[in-house]
């Protein structure tokens, strides 16, 4: 096998959740552009249509289904609809997610729930689901959980976030660990900031104009500069990647103290 062909995506049925907007429509958009099936997940249904339509239209092949990650018979119905539409899930990208910005005493219960229930609730809730079909398919598959530098580091108004992506962080370490028996894989990508809806705004004040100066690159990160991690993780070229979080954030991570 060459190296084109490990990273190859090609005929694999790839579930992705929040594939609406943002990161969610991007991925669906370059999986099916190297040959994937790509079902579509969210609860935007009108917009999900049109991005489908789109991928059939270069020749791509795409499925969509309603899906609120919150709600687990909405679970249970999407996952059982994508994978009988195309006969099973190889790979689900677990990528739904949202943010309340808000300072700490401000932030309510409700606000914590909500944060909570999709983000970490409700990405468990599909990864279970998926993980099971897999289970019973017997052929394995890669789940790749879309966590957050916020999983590793703090940054003021998003304290219901940074809990639930560090949670996050921590459900794929346990779920490569007792899912590895079935063959199946699960890793996470930890992404720092890019320009999209969960974010719409912030970077235009002035806080968001102080965050870009202090990280090493002095810029946001692209979405086709999460194309080779997703590829990566979606293909069999990390057939040795298990209970791993990789970070695109053009090293924010790292920046000075
Ligand atoms: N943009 C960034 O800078 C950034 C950084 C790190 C991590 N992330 C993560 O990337 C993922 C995608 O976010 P994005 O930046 O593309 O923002 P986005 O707001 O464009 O996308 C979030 C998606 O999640 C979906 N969603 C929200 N609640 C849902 C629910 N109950 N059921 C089903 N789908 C639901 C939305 O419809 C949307 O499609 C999120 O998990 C986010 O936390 C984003």
């Amino acid at each position: 096998m060459n190296g084109s062909q490990r990273f190859s995506v090609r005929d694999k049925a790839i579930l992705i959740t929040g594939a609406s907007s943002g990161f969610g429509a991007h991925f669906a958009r370059v999986l099916a552009r190297e040959g994937a099936k790509v079902g579509l997940a969210a609860r935007r249904v009108d917009t999900l249509e049109s991005i489908a339509a789109e991928i059939r239209q270069a020749g791509g092949t795409a499925a969509t289904v309603k899906l609120d990650v919150a709600n687990s018979a909405s679970v249970k119905e999407a996952v059982k609809t994508i994978a009988d539409e195309f006969g099973r899930i190889d790979v689900l990208v677990n990528n739904s997610g949202v943010s309340i910005a808000k300072p700490l005493l401000e932030q309510t219960e409700e606000d914590f729930d909500a944060v909570l229930d999709v983000n970490l609730r409700g990405a468990f809730l599909v990864a279970t689901e998926v993980a099971r079909r897999m289970r019973v398919d017997g052929k394995g598959g890669s789940i790749i959980n879309i966590e957050s530098i916020l999983s590793f580091r703090q940054a003021g108004q998003i304290a219901p976030y940074a809990a639930s992506k560090a949670g996050l962080t921590q459900l794929t370490r346990s779920m490569a660990l007792e899912l590895a028996r079935y063959k199946i894989r699960v890793n996470g990508i930890a992404p720092g900031y890019f320009a999209t809806e969960i974010n719409q705004g912030f970077f235009e004040t002035e806080g968001g104009a102080a965050m870009i100066k202090r990280m090493p690159m002095r810029r946001l990160g692209e979405l086709e500069e999460m194309e080779g991690p997703l590829l990566l993780l979606a293909s069999d070229a990390s057939s040795y990647m298990n209970g791993a979080t990789i970070v695109v954030d053009g090293g924010h991570l790292t920046s000075a103290l």
